[in-house]
């Protein structure tokens, strides 16, 4: 299997990045290092799929069938995740700036603070523990108990961190029934492209968020650039990810998920590309969401209003079926006499 070259320091076979914050190296080197790697649930491959469902659902039970495979190696930064350890460099800033953007600055250091984020589809928690670190409360919520169990694992090593981080295996339709309005932002990184039902996805994102809150979704367009890069390339050629991680159908471009997003009470504020270099391993960002891209909405602080049933002078010259609509059957909000 090719490996990328990561940037950073090399020390063995684990990579010292320096200066960065979020990134988790603090213990890279250390004997609780090693007890995390010695603790991991090794039988995730062995054990019984062992996955949260509902009905009504946004589980597709083949994709979470990878993630169960894959549960031990999340935080191996140059295994099957790298290109997600390395997406934090761009996905970290870009949640951070967006969330002070409409919270305002908080603590030194801890920019985040007082903010309630759910991390969706969090897997070990990559994006949950620097989310944290930037002093923001983190739910990360994950079907795969494995990943969950991982996660907890390499997260009880920074007791400080999980004061203010903690997961939970469930989907994010079974906790919206209970977290109505709890959350000032929700993060998707790289989840949608494997959800049974978007739709499904979008309306529990409303209905988990505060009023004004923010959604921070990263996803792969579908265009036959993302199949011959993201597919092809990535998968087949380059196994920067396994191959059979992406089914092309999933994918869903801006345009598609903004108006998807849109007709769940969620406008979107931004989107912007993102491309991994797949030589040196590192993202940046760039004009074209041909490929990745970010985007970040925001919940409408009032409900959509409900199409106002038209009086019988402004009818009048319309067809029967017009009229009764406006006469017969009113919406919620229909006021005329
Ligand atoms: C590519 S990984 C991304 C993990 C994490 N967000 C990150 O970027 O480091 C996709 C994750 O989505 C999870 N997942 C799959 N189906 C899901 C669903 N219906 N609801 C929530 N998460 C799901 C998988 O278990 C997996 O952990």
């Amino acid at each position: 299997m090719v490996r990328l070259p990561k940037s950073g320091k090399r020390v063995g076979t684990v990579v010292r990045l320096t200066a960065v914050p979020w990134r988790t190296t603090e213990y890279a080197h250390s004997p609780k290092r090693q007890e995390f790697w010695r603790n991991i649930p090794r039988s995730a491959k062995s054990r019984t799929m062992s996955v949260h469902t509902a009905s009504q659902s946004t589980l597709d039970p083949s994709e979470t069938k990878k993630f169960q495979l894959l549960a031990d190696k999340w935080w191996d930064v140059q295994g099957e995740f790298a290109a997600l350890h390395s997406m934090n460099d761009l996905r970290v800033p870009f949640i951070r700036d967006n969330l002070l953007n409409v919270h305002g600055g908080q603590q030194w250091g801890r920019p985040l603070s007082g903010i309630r984020i759910l991390d969706v589809g969090c897997g070990g928690g990559l994006l949950t523990e620097p989310l944290g670190r930037l002093g923001a409360y983190v739910l990360g919520i994950d079907p795969v108990e494995d990943s969950i169990r991982t996660a907890e694992l390499h997260g009880s090593f920074d007791p400080a961190l999980m004061e203010r981080v903690h997961y939970r295996a469930c989907t994010l339709e079974e906790l919206s029934e209970e977290e109505a309005e709890g959350f000032d932002a929700v993060v998707a990184s790289e989840v949608v492209e494997h959800l049974a039902d978007v739709e499904i996805f979008a309306c529990c994102c409303h209905q988990v968020l505060k009023p004004g809150g923010s959604l921070f979704i990263t996803t792969i367009n579908k265009t036959y650039l993302s199949y011959a890069l993201a597919i092809v390339a990535a998968e087949r050629i380059l196994r920067i990810v396994p191959n059979g991680t992406h089914d092309w159908e999933k994918f869903i471009s801006p345009v598609d998920l903004e108006r998807l997003l849109e007709s769940n009470g969620l406008s979107s504020e931004s989107v912007r590309g993102m491309l991994l270099n797949p030589l040196t391993g590192s993202w940046r960002w760039t004009e074209s969401t041909a490929i990745n891209y970010a985007l970040h909405a925001v919940k409408q602080r009032q409900e959509p209003q409900p199409e106002r049933a038209q009086s019988p002078a402004e009818t009048e010259g319309h067809t029967g079926e017009a009229e009764a609509r406006a006469g017969g059957a009113p919406g919620p909000g229909a006021g005329h006499n």
